[in-house]
């Protein structure tokens, strides 16, 4: 029923060498040695989390599926079972929670409701009940909607945007935040909601620049990156942070890629890159709305790594 997706570096000739994550102006107050419980561990991102937060701490994964090559000790549990979720997250001084089905496989609304919805409650209660220290919660830019419900003059979309997403995924995302909420004011558990775009690891690298142009897509290593940093700084209550990708593009930007401009506004940001594009055989990305991406440098020293600005100034020699 679930998806186990692999957990291994991104094979990516086109983004460069693989490289560690720069930890950029990293808030004093990040702690280290606890007990973290992650899970979706069989996951993208929660085997990637759980492997980088192994080395400080005593990490432990969580799973409805074993991991095919778990990169920690790793329990596998149910999470929508309440005494399933409560006996795996026994312990835990911050639980990051990453588990959830979304729509880059098939799945029916009642496995959403499970996975999506069900699990969040009985994590966040289990937090509330075991007293965790903090919770990370991955929700998804989904929780407000998709960039195009966002007119350019609406842009950035805020953290606290109005809702106007229509699919069960993204519906699921957003009961997850206000369960979230919910557990705050119930018990008082402090939580990180995280908001990534897309981060799929598509085995087509053009198709993850492509992305990367468009301000759409975020390297699973930069996400996982972003979860690391939150598992180590106390959220202050209940904080919402997008992970948007690094663009150069403004609201102007937008609406006249939108008019049929995307050359002009590509051209204008990195010369040169419309000739790759077609050299490649790929249709211009168009530049997409984008989200605030204020919170998640300024409260967790997050930016991501693999930027369109980074990926041309490496390739665009290489294009001439
Ligand atoms: N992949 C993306 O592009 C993307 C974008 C935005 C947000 N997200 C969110 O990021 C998180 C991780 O996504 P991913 O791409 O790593 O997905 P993934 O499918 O690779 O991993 C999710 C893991 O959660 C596990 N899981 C699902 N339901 C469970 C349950 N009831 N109990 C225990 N384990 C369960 C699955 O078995 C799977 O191993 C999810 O919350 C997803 O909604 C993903």
């Amino acid at each position: 029923m679930l998806c186990t997706a692999g957990t291994g570096p991104l094979p990516s000739p086109l983004l460069g060498k693989e490289r560690e994550p720069e930890y950029r102006s990293r808030p004093k107050a990040r702690e280290t040695g606890m007990r973290i419980v992650v899970t979706g561990v069989a996951g993208v991102l929660g085997g990637r989390v759980a492997a980088g937060l192994a080395g400080r701490h005593e990490v432990r994964g969580v799973d409805v599926v074993e991991p095919a090559d778990p990169p920690v000790p790793t329990v596998v549990a149910d999470l929508a079972d309440y005494e399933a979720a409560r006996a795996a997250l026994a312990d835990a001084e911050v639980v990051v929670h990453c588990a959830a089905i979304h729509p880059w496989k098939p799945y029916t609304e009642e496995q959403y409701l499970h996975c999506n919805v069900i699990a969040s409650y009985q994590v966040a209660r289990a937090c509330a009940d075991l007293k965790v220290s903090w919770l990370v919660f991955t929700s998804s830019i989904a929780a407000k909607g998709y960039p195009t419900h966002y007119p350019p003059a609406e842009l950035p979309i805020a953290e606290d945007a109005p809702v106007r997403n229509v699919d069960v995924y993204s519906h699921t995302k957003t009961l997850g935040e206000e369960t979230m909420r919910y557990w705050n004011r119930r018990a008082g558990t402090p939580t990180w909601i995280l908001r990534p775009p897309t981060f799929i690891p598509f085995d087509d690298d053009r198709r993850r620049v492509a992305m990367m142009f468009a301000g759409t897509w975020v390297a699973p290593e930069d996400i996982a990156a972003a979860h690391i940093l939150a598992a180590e700084v106390r959220p202050d209550g209940v904080e919402t942070a997008f992970l948007p990708q690094e663009t150069p593009y403004t609201a102007d930007d937008i609406a006249e890629a939108q008019a049929g401009g995307a050359e002009a506004v590509l051209e204008r940001h990195f010369p040169g890159v419309a000739a790759w594009f077609r050299a490649e055989g790929l249709d211009l990305p168009v530049p997409q709305p984008f989200f605030d991406g204020t919170t998640a440098p300024t409260r967790l020293g997050w930016r991501p790594q693999w930027t369109p600005a980074k990926w041309w100034a490496e390739h665009s020699e290489a294009a001439r």
